[in-house]
């Protein structure tokens, strides 16, 4: 055994993206990428905003000393501060109406639609919670997998369980064994809503962080406003019994990535013990970058201590600092993103496309991703005939939810279009 056992085995288990990943490139070299429509992965295709690169040109040129020196570990006060701004709007209550359970979503079952949308009022409309937040209250962290891997080494002893609602990113499984941790996933809804009587009787004592992604990889939901209240008061119920805090850790790199004005509710407004992870992989398409962030919730019972700690396991992982130059960069942006129309388009392109080749799937609201059900039970075998026809799409297996398969629409317009044919083809064969 020349490494580590566990990684051996991790290796040899591959994830179901890095698989398709390999095979779209040995299919690409085979039949010429043109004719592979990879749908796989979900590496943003739109470029960056043109202040990017601007703003870039910018850095580059700046001659203070220190610019690209070591620095406090949770970063540039200056940046924070701005950061800390931008937190304070995003995460005040809303007081209007919010989309509640399945949204103003479109359920498509074959070819025929049927609204299911219905709106209720807001019940979280605090504006007060994030008033306070402070350039103290961010870390500048290496995108959101950095900032995760941060939370969960400051957070969680051996064996301690983070508990997420499946389908769900699956390098979770891998951050929380990083730090001791273990990873227990409780399904959601059929609508990919949270599931909170499942989650209230898979809550124990050992669990001591509840994981959200919203809106989420791979279904595209986003939770309503009165289901993160319901888990708050329920998190604070257990916390109580269990005579420690079950924090909220909401995963939010997709929050600007947003269909037909739907809002993203504030998680802050719902539970005081929350810690926001973020990045601008996919918002300003800039995932190679490594930038993102931590934001505490002010209202945060040991706020102060999470500070230290958040800074601490930044430097101990061996992340020091988030790079320098994108740090200085996103002040200068002053809250510019990609072209989410874009996106909206390619959403829309897709769903028509699969709805009249017969596929049945949820309309996203945010996101760039599409969860269709597997045609037949056994999702690979599924995934399989697709990549028969070059399509590659991931198995909703990989993400913990056999029966479904995932779709990344962040590709060219023309991909999706030219694809519809063999999609067609692949669902005759099995219906
Ligand atoms: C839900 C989710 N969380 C976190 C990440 C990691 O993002 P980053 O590139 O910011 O580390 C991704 C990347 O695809 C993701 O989909």
């Amino acid at each position: 055994m020349t490494i580590a056992a566990k990684i051996e085995q991790t290796i040899s288990k591959s994830s179901w993206i890095r698989k398709m990943f390999e095979e779209g490139t040995r299919l690409k070299a085979q039949y010429g990428s043109d004719n592979v429509f990879d749908f796989s992965i979900g590496n943003p295709n739109l470029p960056p905003p043109e202040a990017f690169q601007n703003a870039l040109e910018i850095v580059a040129k700046q001659k203070e000393k220190w610019a690209h020196a070591y620095m406090a570990n949770s970063g540039f006060a200056f940046v924070r501060e701005y950061v800390a701004e931008k937190v304070r709007t995003e995460q005040a209550g809303k007081t209007g109406k919010q989309t509640e359970g399945s949204g103003n979503r479109t359920e498509v079952t074959g070819k025929q639609t049927e609204n299911t949308g219905n709106q209720t009022e807001s019940t979280c409309n605090q504006t007060d919670g994030t008033a306070n937040i402070t350039a103290d209250d961010i870390v500048m962290t290496c995108g959101a997998a950095g900032g995760l891997n941060v939370v969960f080494k400051a957070l969680l002893n051996h064996g301690e369980e983070v508990l997420v609602s499946s389908p769900f990113f699956v390098e979770y499984t891998f951050y929380a064994d990083n730090h001791g941790g273990v990873l227990k996933t409780v399904k959601s809804k059929q609508d990919f809503s949270l599931d909170l009587t499942a989650i209230e009787e898979a809550i124990n004592p050992k669990t001591r962080i509840m994981l959200i992604n919203s809106p989420n990889n791979p279904t595209g939901q986003i939770y309503s406003e009165s289901s993160l209240k319901a888990l708050g008061e329920l998190l604070k119920k257990k916390s109580q019994e269990y005579g420690a805090i079950i924090y909220l850790v909401s995963d939010e790199p997709y929050r600007k990535i947003v269909f037909d004005d739907v809002d993203v509710p504030s998680v802050f407004t719902c539970y005081d013990q929350t810690i926001v992870a973020t990045s601008h992989s996919k918002d300003l398409s800039l995932p190679g970058e490594r930038i993102g962030y931590l934001a505490i919730n002010p209202k945060a019972e040991y706020r102060e201590k999470l500070r230290q700690a958040l800074s601490l396991t930044n430097r101990i992982l061996g992340f020091v600092n988030a790079p320098a130059m994108m740090q200085r960069v996103l002040p200068l942006l002053d809250g510019a993103s990609v072209d989410i129309n874009a996106y909206r388009r390619k959403r829309d392109i897709f769903c028509e496309g699969l709805a009249n080749a017969g596929y049945s799937f949820t309309i996203p609201p945010g996101a760039f991703y599409l969860f269709p059900q597997s045609p037949i039970e056994d999702d690979v075998k599924f995934v399989k005939a697709l990549q028969e026809e070059l399509i590659l799409a991931v198995p909703g297996s990989g993400f913990g939810d056999p029966g479904h398969f995932r779709l990344a629409f962040c590709v060219e317009d023309e991909t999706i279009r030219k694809s519809m044919p063999a999609f067609k083809r692949v669902m005759e064969r099995f219906s």
